[in-house]
């Protein structure tokens, strides 16, 4: 994992960000931790809602929140997703569309599980071709 950030490490403090989910429809209760470009943690879980369309994944939860404190985009090092799944939690298609926006291509998604397996894709290999505005169009480039 660039700089050194091991993607064990990454699952356990998902792990640990997912006690904060609030999931009392689905029950599935998810972590992220996302790793900005000075090697800071930023926590996320799900956050649900009786509307259920306004509910946010814990990746989101997480990006956002960086976003919120500061963060520039793009600038992001890692994030990883923890749940109690059978196999590795993967993304779901809105995340995948807003770590296209935030994250560099290469950046590194450590998808796990609560028994320890886990796998490493980029932003751009779980979401190839992803739709961009060109830079012009973006009013606000991130500095
Ligand atoms: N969820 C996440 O937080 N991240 C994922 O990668 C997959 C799904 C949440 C959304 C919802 O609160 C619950 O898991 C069930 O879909």
């Amino acid at each position: 994992m660039k700089e050194g950030v091991s993607p064990e490490r990454l699952l356990r403090e998902a792990v640990k960000a997912r006690d904060n989910a609030y999931a009392p429809y689905s029950s599935f209760r998810v972590g992220a931790v996302l790793v900005d470009g000075e090697g800071r943690l930023h926590a996320g879980c799900n956050v649900e809602n009786a509307a259920y369309g306004p509910t946010n994944c814990a990746e989101r939860t997480a990006l956002f929140r960086a976003i919120a404190d500061g963060c520039k985009p793009r600038s992001f090092r890692a994030l990883a997703v923890v749940g109690d799944a059978p196999g590795p939690v993967a993304p779901c298609g809105v995340c995948r569309q807003v770590m296209a926006e935030l994250c560099a291509p290469d950046m590194p998604v450590v998808m796990g599980n609560l028994r320890g397996e886990y796998r490493v894709a980029t932003v751009a290999e779980l979401l190839p071709d992803a739709f961009s505005l060109t830079p012009e169009r973006r009013k606000e480039e991130p500095t």
